[in-house]
């Protein structure tokens, strides 16, 4: 079945869902909606994290997006759940974007096998690279991607983002990560990633600068921290989205005392810095 068959493009309705930890997924779907606006398509950008009510968008709509960032070849947990709930759904046409700091892997197609399964049909994936938004000790070597380096990079991912709008209205069957080397990788990337990362990370947690703001504490997607005496304590489900250590307005989120240096682990200021 194509899109086109389903209705005529002026009044198609997307309905994206996406999750987006420190701000790459989201300003990549809010552009993919922005261009999609301008070629007649009724887009609907909704976070996972607003509880919306998914049964509901989903039958209103005619395409299905979904997106999220890379969490070494699996999408966030959060998120991971957010798919499994998605109803069962007869031929309709599924889009997804994922946004990674280097490279994506076959994620899209391993996250979004179960949906293929209840009915959805893939017509566009798409990775974007970003920016890494990850420099912890042990855990991920690399630096985050500077501000100046970053809007180069965006001019680029708005590049992809307009071709997978492109393909999109033209119908055309685009589907990335899929080959060997797309595989290989990201079967790799999951047989490590689990085990390392709780040999890796030990949790954050707040330091004497805290001043109590309250930020993280509304923020964090899984209501994993709490005011406690000395400042925020953290529970144990932090999915490492990065965001209170990101944008703590004191840089009061620590992983070891080696992040302290802020020159050296720099916090990422995503894409609306
Ligand atoms: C826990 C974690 C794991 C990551 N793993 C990868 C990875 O395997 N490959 C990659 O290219 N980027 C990886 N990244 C970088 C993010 O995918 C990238 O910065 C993404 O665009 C962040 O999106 P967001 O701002 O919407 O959260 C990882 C980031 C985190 C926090």
């Amino acid at each position: 079945m194509s899109i086109k068959d389903l209705k005529s493009k002026d009044n198609m309705k997307i309905c994206i869902f996406y999750f987006s930890g420190t701000g790459n997924t989201a300003w990549a779907v809010n552009k993919l909606a922005e261009k999609l606006n301008l070629l007649n398509y009724e887009v609907k950008v909704i976070s996972c994290e607003s509880q919306p009510n998914i049964s509901e968008e989903i039958d209103i709509c005619d395409i299905l997006g979904i997106a999220f960032p890379i969490h070494s070849s699996y999408a966030p947990s959060p998120f991971q759940d957010f798919i499994e709930k998605l109803p069962k759904s007869i031929d309709k046409p599924l889009i997804a974007l994922t946004t990674a700091g280097y490279t994506a892997g076959d994620v899209l197609w391993y996250t979004l096998k179960p949906l293929k399964n209840k009915g959805y049909i893939p017509m566009v994936f798409s990775n974007i690279i970003i920016g890494n938004n990850m420099h912890l000790p042990k855990l991920s070597p690399l630096p985050v991607t500077k501000s100046h380096k970053l809007h180069k990079k965006l001019e680029k991912a708005e590049r992809k983002i307009d071709k997978m709008a492109y393909y999109i209205t033209k119908d055309i069957l685009h589907i990335e990560g899929i080959n060997l080397f797309g595989r290989i990788l990201g079967i790799l990337q999951r047989s490590i990633a689990k085990n390392f990362k709780s040999f890796a990370f030990k949790g954050f947690y707040s330091d004497e600068t805290c001043i109590k703001c309250g930020w993280c504490i509304k923020n964090c997607p899984t209501q994993n921290i709490q005011e406690d005496s000395n400042g925020v304590k953290f529970l144990d489900k932090c999915i490492i989205c990065m965001r209170c250590y990101s944008f703590c307005p004191k840089h009061s989120i620590q992983m070891t005392e080696k992040t302290k240096n802020i020159k050296k682990y720099k916090r990422y200021t995503g894409p609306n810095c």
